[in-house]
């Protein structure tokens, strides 16, 4: 049957998608530099397969690699090839993920996020792998005031961490239209994924302070010392927060299964794809709704925008629908109910 290839697959999403991946069927190679994740996670993803099939953890191996280093990299495709499960796929989660960070040291992103990908897909080449999903993002549509963001909105990164996403999805693109024979390629736009495995088990882990609302959130109503920071209440919305798609991990998990699956079995595609579930909500009805879920109060004040912030960044999710014949199915409650069980469950991460 061969392997898929997980890069960054001990992250939050790729944790997710490689549980999802095993409890497929598939077997799973994660490759990851854990610069922003902990080993701790794999054995959490061999846990739930265990309780659920003795038999399924031996599907998932996991490397300690940075993808910028090509030979380590080199290797792991010619020991699946030695061991009779050569690499059919990769999902390509690897990556630096913050806007602060990458405003204050491009240098770092472009290195990290471009090299790494460049390295992948010289190597998948060489192995004659040619089927990749990308991790790209919402991002890359900068501060467009458009109700819905469908594909063809216009790419207008506003910081280095987007900028260095749409220099990857460039670089895809130039790949497949030299070769179209022969690869297959998925760029996905996520929006904003948030919740965790209902199991509680694994979760969204992130090293040093959050910059994003839901772990800020869980941290702020598991301390009850601070104040989460609502970035401003004067935005042309509904309440005057800033409204976003949240899409709960497991439906996004799911989602690289379906479309790994479609561009491997249809060939030669390339896809720019949102992914998210078309349905904008604004900070206060978030907390409003994990509020009444989770039987708890959520602190907080209103400040200052944010800068960079946009009022409302929402899918236009027509064409995920039209290609997968899929749309996410988990409603915001059960975002709020699995993040909040893993925050209980894990207060201070792995
Ligand atoms: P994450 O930081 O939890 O996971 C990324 C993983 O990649 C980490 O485990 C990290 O250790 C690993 N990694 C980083 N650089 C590496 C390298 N050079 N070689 C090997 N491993 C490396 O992030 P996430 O939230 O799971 O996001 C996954 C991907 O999705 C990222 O590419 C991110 O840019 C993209 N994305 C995330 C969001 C979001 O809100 N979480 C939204 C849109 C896009
Ligand atoms: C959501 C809403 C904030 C924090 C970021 C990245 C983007 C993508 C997803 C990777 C906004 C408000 C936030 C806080 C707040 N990641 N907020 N107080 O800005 O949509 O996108 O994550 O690709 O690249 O930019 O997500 O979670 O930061 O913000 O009021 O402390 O919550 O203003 O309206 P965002 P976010």
């Amino acid at each position: 049957m061969g392997s898929i290839l997980v890069t960054g697959g001990a992250g939050f999403i790729g944790s997710h998608t490689c549980l999802s991946l095993i409890e497929k069927g598939y077997e799973v190679i994660i490759l990851d530099s854990l610069i922003n994740s902990k080993n701790e996670v794999i054995n959490r993803i061999k846990k739930i397969c265990k309780a659920n099939n003795d038999l399924l953890e031996k599907n998932l191996k996991f490397f300690k690699c940075d993808l910028r280093e090509i030979n380590k990299v080199e290797k792991i495709f010619s020991e699946a090839i030695n061991g009779g499960n050569p690499i059919k796929g990769v999902i390509h989660f690897a990556g630096l993920k913050s806007v602060g960070e990458s405003i204050k040291n491009p240098i770092l992103y472009w290195d990290v996020n471009l090299i790494s990908s460049i390295n992948l897909v010289r190597v998948m080449d060489k192995f004659d792998c040619r089927n990749i999903v990308f991790s790209s993002s919402a991002t890359l549509y900068g501060q467009s005031s458009k109700e819905l963001l469908n594909e063809e909105t216009e790419i207008k990164p506003i910081n280095p961490y987007g900028t260095s996403k749409y220099g990857i999805e460039l670089f895809l693109d130039d790949v497949f239209k030299s070769t179209s024979e022969i690869w297959s390629i998925a760029k996905l736009r996520y929006f904003n994924p948030i919740g965790a495995h209902c199991s509680g088990l694994i979760g969204e882990n992130p090293v040093g302070i959050p910059n994003n609302i839901f772990p800020l959130l869980l941290d702020k109503t598991y301390k009850k010392k601070e104040n989460l920071k609502i970035f401003g209440n004067d935005w042309p919305t509904i309440d005057g927060t800033g409204v976003r798609d949240y899409i709960h991990v497991m439906d996004l998990a799911e989602a690289h299964i379906k479309i790994l699956e479609h561009i491997t079995q249809t060939k030669n595609k390339n896809l720019n794809l949102n992914i998210g579930t078309g349905k904008g909500t604004s900070v206060l009805e978030l907390i409003k709704i994990f509020e009444k879920t989770n039987n708890v109060k959520v602190p907080f004040e209103i400040v200052d925008r944010r800068p960079g912030d946009a009022a409302s960044v929402v899918a236009d999710n027509q064409l995920l629908k039209s290609t997968l014949n899929w749309l996410p199915k988990l409603s915001l409650e059960e975002m709020c109910r699995d993040g909040w069980n893993w925050k209980i469950k894990n207060p201070f991460g792995y």
